[in-house]
């Protein structure tokens, strides 16, 4: 009858993500290869792994931006892209994935943000176009977030006038104008010349702080050890190891961790 999950964690909490068993191919090629992990609220939940490892393609899983082929991927207790009733799952209207993607944000290696709008215009856009917001209210909650990313005085410039950072932090508060009750970050930093690096990573700390859930795929290990809750580590399509962020930084488990790192740190 319920897509509810019934499991929860041990303390009582419904995971704000829980993925059992999930397996991801494309054509002959399998891609996640059986993915089991738990997102608690509030965690910072970091992702490691080579690249190939299937880290963008878990990410885009979560949102359905990909479908699984296996195995169940819930977000806050509800089943990713379907519906259950008995043994039965029904695939979601569109209409109905795009309300429940509404929730989750999502913040990539490149910024994506409307080139034609201005900074201000395009945090708005979602807020307006989506949920029926008015143009005034987005407009206050657009200079609220600009304030809270560091870029109070940049509303009206465009993309081209705004650093990589600039950019990547009001790529940030385009997601946050959403609302969201989970914030999916690929790479953030990644494309960004290393001196803009830390203002992004500022501004997701202070989002950590906040209370947000948030899982980070990021080669950026001291941000992981600083603000990370947990961290996993991925190859080939399995979590190879996961545990607090500085156990698993400074005495990992398994040889294929220990390759890895020794290469990133
Ligand atoms: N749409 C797709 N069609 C076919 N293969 C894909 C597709 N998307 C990803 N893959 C393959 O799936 C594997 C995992 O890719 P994914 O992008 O998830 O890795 P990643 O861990 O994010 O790597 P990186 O660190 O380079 O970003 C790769 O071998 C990739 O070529
Ligand atoms: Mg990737």
């Amino acid at each position: 009858m319920s897509d509810r999950v019934p499991a929860m964690t041990t303390s009582g909490q419904v995971p704000m993500v829980r993925a059992e068993a999930v397996h991801k191919s494309f054509g002959p090629v399998e891609v996640l290869k059986g993915i089991d992990l738990d997102v608690r609220q509030g965690e910072v939940f970091c992702l490691i792994g080579p690249s190939g490892s299937g880290k963008s393609t878990f990410l885009r899983c979560i949102n359905h931006l990909e479908k699984i082929n296996a195995g169940r991927l819930y977000v806050d207790g509800e089943l990713v892209g379907y519906r259950q009733r008995g043994e039965k799952l029904y695939e979601l209207k569109d209409s109905e994935v795009a309300l429940r993607r509404r929730d989750i944000g999502m913040v990539f290696q490149r910024f994506n943000l409307f080139p034609h709008k201005t900074a201000l215009e395009n945090i708005i856009e979602a807020p307006t176009q989506v949920k029926g917001v008015t143009k005034a209210a987005a407009r206050e909650q657009a200079r609220a977030l600009l304030e809270r990313v560091g870029l109070a005085d940049k509303a009206d410039s465009y993309p081209a006038q705004l650093s990589g950072g600039q950019q990547q932090r009001v790529a940030i508060a385009r997601a946050l104008a959403m609302e969201p009750k989970l914030m999916l970050f690929d790479e953030p930093t990644s494309a960004l010349d290393p001196e803009l690096v830390g203002d992004v990573l500022d501004v997701m700390r202070d989002l950590a702080e906040s209370g947000m859930t948030m899982i980070v795929v990021t080669h950026e290990m001291g941000f992981a050890r600083e603000v990370g809750d947990s961290l996993v580590f991925m190859d080939g399509g399995v979590v190879v190891e996961s545990g607090h962020p500085r156990q698993v930084l400074t005495d990992p488990q398994h040889e294929r961790t220990r390759a890895f790192l020794s290469k990133v740190l």
